[in-house]
């Protein structure tokens, strides 16, 4: 008898403390960021390493990201990728850490949510959206077929792509994989790890052609003149976007409000014009091992 009223007691006491833990855990769930105030939101927002940004990319993909070379000779990180993740860092109060590494890597480390983010020129393709949350769009470009001028005029249309004597790259991981498989079917489709990989072998004519997305082609086109543009490829989830780690909605909804800001103040064009030149000229390295 006196068991059981201590068992009664003890649940008596205990099940409002689990109430209340319960609502509290469902509240944060449900927490409406949008409707905080940024320090609110700021306070609100975890990330894998407390007080940083850490941002995995990919630098292949001039103007996005790419190593430009200083006046000193050393290759540093630049692009407009890297000046938007260091707006959103500031907006945030979070300090900024960048980690290069392949494309197809940056994808994992987002999936396994080792960093808070992965900035590489991501397309909101509808397959990666269950393993990351995607931002708003911040730049819209588009996709293309590129090769050499000396092969430019083999490639009237995408049907001449689509041949088994020609061989054709795209970036592994990429959506670009995709528009291979899916407009060249019959070629010899190579994968490589970096975009930077495919222009040295575009160049050397080591392939015929590849998947490129149309400002990162001409980017790369002004310090390889060799290069040609010859076909614009459709693609539906046209834009890009930041990937945010699965379920950060916290984290989310501020890289949203930074990217809003950095869109109406005009800093995102500042960022794309500064990207530009820099990629252009001399102080890009082009070819990175
Ligand atoms: N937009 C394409 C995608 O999301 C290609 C991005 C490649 N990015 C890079 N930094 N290499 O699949």
């Amino acid at each position: 008898m006196k068991k059981l009223a201590i068992i009664l007691i003890i649940l008596a006491i205990s099940l409002p403390v689990f109430a209340a833990a319960a609502t509290e855990q469902a509240s944060e769930a449900n927490a409406d960021y949008s409707s905080m105030s940024l320090d609110q939101l700021k306070a609100a927002i975890t990330t894998v390493n407390k007080g940083k940004f850490t941002v995995a990319t990919s630098p292949d993909f001039a103007p996005y990201e790419f190593y430009a070379i200083g006046e000193d000779g050393v290759p540093s990180l630049a692009g407009f990728d890297m000046s938007l993740a260091k707006y959103i860092a500031d907006f945030l109060g979070l300090e900024l850490e960048v980690i290069p590494m392949d494309f197809d890597g940056t994808i994992m480390e987002v999936q396994n949510k080792n960093v808070d983010a992965g900035m590489a020129g991501y397309s909101p393709a509808p397959e990666r959206a269950e393993v990351m949350e995607f931002s708003s769009v911040y730049y819209t470009g588009g996709q293309s077929f590129v090769t050499t001028k000396a092969n430019a005029d083999k490639f009237k249309s995408l049907d001449d792509t689509n041949k088994k004597e020609v061989s054709v790259a795209a970036q592994v991981g990429s959506i670009q994989m995709g528009l291979a498989n899916e407009f060249s079917p019959n070629a010899d489709i190579i994968a490589l790890s970096k975009v930077t990989d495919i222009i040295a072998e575009l160049l050397t004519g080591k392939i015929d052609g590849a998947y490129i997305e149309t400002v990162v082609a001409e980017s790369y086109k002004k310090n390889y003149p060799d290069l040609e543009i010859v076909c614009d490829v459709p693609y539906e989830a046209e834009g890009s976007v930041v990937g945010v780690s699965k379920g950060n909605l916290a984290l989310l909804e501020g890289v949203n409000r930074a990217i809003e800001q950095a869109l109406s103040d005009g800093s995102m064009g500042e960022f794309v014009n500064e990207a530009n030149i820099k990629a252009s000229g001399n102080i890009i390295e082009g070819l990175l091992n």
